[in-house]
């Protein structure tokens, strides 16, 4: 009857334990080819160094600008740090947007557009004349060299910009800011968001090594071993490496559990093939994974009495805040019911209760594949220190992480259940990663004095 037949294809999605440890071991193998000489060409988890190689110690100092390119919101930010007993760190910021044309335009005019809203950010904060050192939070995997060189390896999530690929960012954003003949700024790091959530939370408790975002995208980043690193020369001390991986199951060794409604996210993205995992755990496509079952669901004659919309067919409907209003428990189901009329689509009471269910169903398994990506990471900095126990703090971001009523709790339970031998305290970022970006920049100017 109906109501199997909907439990059968929600079963799909219902991973056991032992499929979670799995998971988790397979991130292992993946972060080990990641970090190896001989398999990092060809790993799917990439394992990028990031020339980060401590978390903030307070003696940071200065004026330094920030942007904040790849979430939900692009911001440029004026961020006054201040070392000394009473360290303190003063913010402003402004947020501009980022038409789709520009995200998916040529790469000249995406930066000439970060320049124009550099350019009016400085003019709103009075400051034209000031050349201060900026700090880029470039939300994408980027090959480092440096800390000021990033080699963007391809676009992910919603962009699309051509001649950028290949390219290095920071040229981009200098060769922008030539062109636009008004300032003059000495861009001093590239950072990625998972690194710069980690040194924002870091700034406040320093046992925070592991950054991680569930947000429109998904990645983590940790302090690894320098001795671990084989793509970068020399075996002291720590560096941050940015995993990347949106990227884990690329390779194909997560297709047992992808399910015919992931493979037709995955046809449908700007992206084929490309970020996999992302594709199951991150805000940008869950609400598609749900669109995607409600539309075979209705097709079947379960649902919305069989008629397909032409709401149901618009892409991208279910963003991050109507998945985490459906799903809130405060929430009777006529409220779902008039979220859904909202978006546009007529329901009776037992499609909402459907509905509510196929969202819980796809948000449980993202929040727990999530944590078993988790657990190898924390896992791996407990065995690289050859500890029976860790204690460790992880940094967290992103909308997923912050409104969804159920994302959260259920990452922590998988991450407790999957690495017993580590205590991991969650902390949320609550200034972004342009407070990071900054600090990583303070640390930079310095470390050019010294070699100057
Ligand atoms: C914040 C950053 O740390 O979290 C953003 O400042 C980042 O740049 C974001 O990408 C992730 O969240 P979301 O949900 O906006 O993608
Ligand atoms: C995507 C990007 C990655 C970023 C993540 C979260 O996966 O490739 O660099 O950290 O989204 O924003």
């Amino acid at each position: 009857d109906q109501s199997r037949q909907i439990a059968q294809t929600l079963a799909e999605f219902c991973l056991s334990k032992d499929q979670l440890l799995e998971v988790k071991k397979r991130m292992r193998t993946e972060i080990q080819n990641g970090l190896g000489k001989k398999t990092h060409d060809t790993a799917t988890v990439k394992m990028l160094p990031t020339f980060v190689r401590s978390t903030p110690d307070g003696s940071e100092n200065g004026d330094f600008l920030a942007l904040d390119l790849g979430g939900t919101n692009f911001r440029v930010l004026l961020v006054k740090i201040r070392s000394g007993k009473r360290r303190t760190v003063e913010m402003h910021n402004k947020i501009y947007a980022i038409p789709i044309e520009v995200m998916q335009g040529t790469g000249e005019e995406l930066f000439d557009h970060i320049v124009h809203c550099i350019s009016d950010f400085l003019d709103y904060m009075g400051m034209k004349n000031a050349r201060l050192p900026l700090g880029f939070t470039f939300s994408f995997p980027c090959k480092q060299t440096r800390l000021d060189a990033g080699i963007l390896v391809n676009w992910t999530k919603g962009f699309k910009a051509t001649d950028c690929e290949g390219e290095d960012v920071v040229e981009l954003l200098r060769e922008g800011i030539k062109r636009k003949e008004e300032f003059d700024l000495d861009v001093v790091a590239v950072v990625n968001d998972t690194v710069g959530t980690m040194m924002t939370c870091a700034y406040e408790e320093p046992s925070c090594e592991v950054g991680l975002i569930a947000g429109t995208g998904s990645n983590a980043c940790y302090m690894e071993e320098m001795r671990n690193i084989e793509t970068v020369d020399g075996d002291q001390g720590r560096m941050c490496v940015n995993m990347e991986w949106g990227a884990f199951g690329d390779n194909g060794c997560l297709d047992d559990i992808r399910t015919q409604y992931d493979r037709a996210v995955d046809e449908n993205s700007l992206n084929e093939g490309k970020q996999r995992f992302e594709k199951m755990v991150s805000g940008m496509y869950l609400g598609e994974i749900v669109r995607n079952i409600l539309i075979d669901l209705t097709k079947r004659g379960f649902l919305f009495r069989g008629q397909i919309s032409e709401t149901l067919k618009t892409r991208g409907i279910f963003e991050t805040k109507f998945l985490s209003q459906i799903e809130s428990d405060r929430l009777a189901l006529l409220q779902v019911r008039a979220i859904l009329q909202q978006l546009g689509l007529d329901s009776t009471c037992d499609d909402s209760i459907i509905v509510k269910e196929v969202c819980g169903t796809v948000s449980r398994r993202a929040a727990q594949i999530c944590g078993a990506g988790m657990a190898a990471v924390v896992d791996k900095i407990r065995e690289n220190r050859g500890l029976d126990h860790l204690d460790i703090t992880v940094g967290v971001d992103g909308t997923l992480y912050k409104l969804h009523p159920h994302f959260s709790r259920i990452m922590h339970q998988t991450v407790k259940e999957l690495a017993p031998k580590c205590d991991v305290t969650f902390l949320l970022s609550e200034d972004g990663s342009g407070k990071g970006a900054a600090l990583i920049t303070a640390v930079g100017c310095r470390q050019r004095e010294q070699e100057q």
